[in-house]
């Protein structure tokens, strides 16, 4: 059988002593020795301050917007073609989803689209969409429009650079996942990048139950617990230390990919300015028909890639308000992330893609 995914699991022996560590101390959460140092050392790694782990990347999410104090019930403009967490996110902390259509090459947020969605927004959320960047520096400038507050949901952008500095230091906040399926992960788990000193301090308070940061224990505003455990942050360091392997070896199979399947199907157009993460593989067919050829023909081999993301979110039930976004529609219906993890074999990539070339269409 070949996933689409399988999680990343770094050496039993590494994480076992960190494991020791943990049982010693006898401190499993609320911001322990490991949950500090993995802060550390992501800051590090990523080029970013004002890192927070949380519980998962939609909390991460919901934090976001709590801390950067969204006026209630605000519109919300983002994206139909993200994974549903996102406009899930907005809803739950009783927002408006408002959806913008997206470029049918970058698969983001379409910065001339936007321009039509703009009236009374409070805020927009941009996601970088299997990693590759937003148009930063076109939606930074049309930041005014949208209240002065831009979040991006980065949860499949670890790594990213843009222009030569993390993607994560755009906006005012930026999300990540470490969910177990993530290029990097910590089983489940998340992480926020605020731009401004007070939205982290304010949200270092709201996943803490709201108590002060001052350490007595004391309600001081509304808050939630999306803290991150000791024993997913010793998860997070373990493959913190593989993450460079990782890459190279998505980056490796990926590049396999394009070349097996160069002219039969679209790839999404990677942001000038930046390069693949190699989180995902995503490939784009004809048309939907054509699409579920393949998939009948893989599945018949025990091979399952996903459909990332069906359906356009303006299109499901969930989040069905009445709006159009033909780009995202079209694509959400031709679009699969093929099988894509660090086990994958360059074999299995070849079988993957003589299966792909015999089923589609001429
Ligand atoms: C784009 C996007 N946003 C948010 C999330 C939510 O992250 P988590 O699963 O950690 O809650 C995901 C996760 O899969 C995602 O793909």
């Amino acid at each position: 059988m070949i996933p689409v995914t399988k999680p990343y699991l770094p050496s039993l022996d590494k994480y076992k002593h960190l494991l020791d560590g943990i049982y010693q101390r006898h401190w499993l959460t609320n911001a322990g020795p490991l949950t500090k140092e993995l802060t550390i050392r992501l800051e590090e790694y990523l080029g970013v301050k004002n890192l927070l782990l949380v519980s998962n990347g939609t909390l991460a999410l919901q934090v976001a917007m709590k801390a950067l104090k969204l006026p209630e019930q605000s519109k919300i403009v983002t994206t139909p073609f993200t994974f549903v967490a996102t406009s899930g996110a907005i809803a739950w902390e009783g927002h408006q989803t408002h959806f913008s259509d997206i470029n049918s090459k970058s698969l983001n947020l379409c910065s001339e689209q936007l321009l039509e969605h703009h009236q009374s927004a409070e805020a927009l959320m941009g996601v970088h969409v299997f990693g590759n960047p937003c148009d930063v520096n076109k939606l930074d400038a049309l930041k005014h429009l949208f209240g002065n507050k831009v979040i991006y949901d980065a949860a499949h952008a670890f790594s990213v650079q843009y222009q030569g500095q993390s993607v994560l230091n755009y906006g005012d906040a930026s999300t990540l996942s470490f969910h177990a399926t993530k290029l990097f992960h910590t089983v489940e788990g998340g992480a926020i990048v605020f731009k401004h000193n007070d939205d982290f301090e304010l949200a270092k308070q709201i996943i803490n139950f709201g108590l002060d940061n001052q350490g007595q224990g004391l309600p001081e505003i509304v808050g939630i617990n999306a803290k991150m455990s000791e024993m997913h942050a010793a998860m997070g360091l373990a493959v913190l230390d593989d993450i460079e392997f990782i890459i190279a070896k998505r980056l490796a199979l990926i590049e396999q990919y394009k070349h097996l399947l160069a002219g039969v199907v679209e790839f999404q157009q990677w942001h000038i300015n930046s390069q693949s993460n190699g989180a995902y593989m995503p490939v784009v067919f004809k048309d939907e028909a054509e699409l579920l050829n393949v998939l009948t023909a893989l599945n018949s081999e025990s091979i399952f890639p996903r459909r990332y993301f069906y359906p356009s979110l303006n299109t499901s039930k969930a989040f069905d308000n009445g709006q159009r976004c033909p780009v995202s529609e079209s694509i959400a219906s031709k679009i699969l992330c093929l099988p894509l993890y660090v086990d994958l074999e360059e074999s299995q990539v070849k079988i993957i893609c003589k299966l792909i070339i015999q089923n589609i269409s001429q």
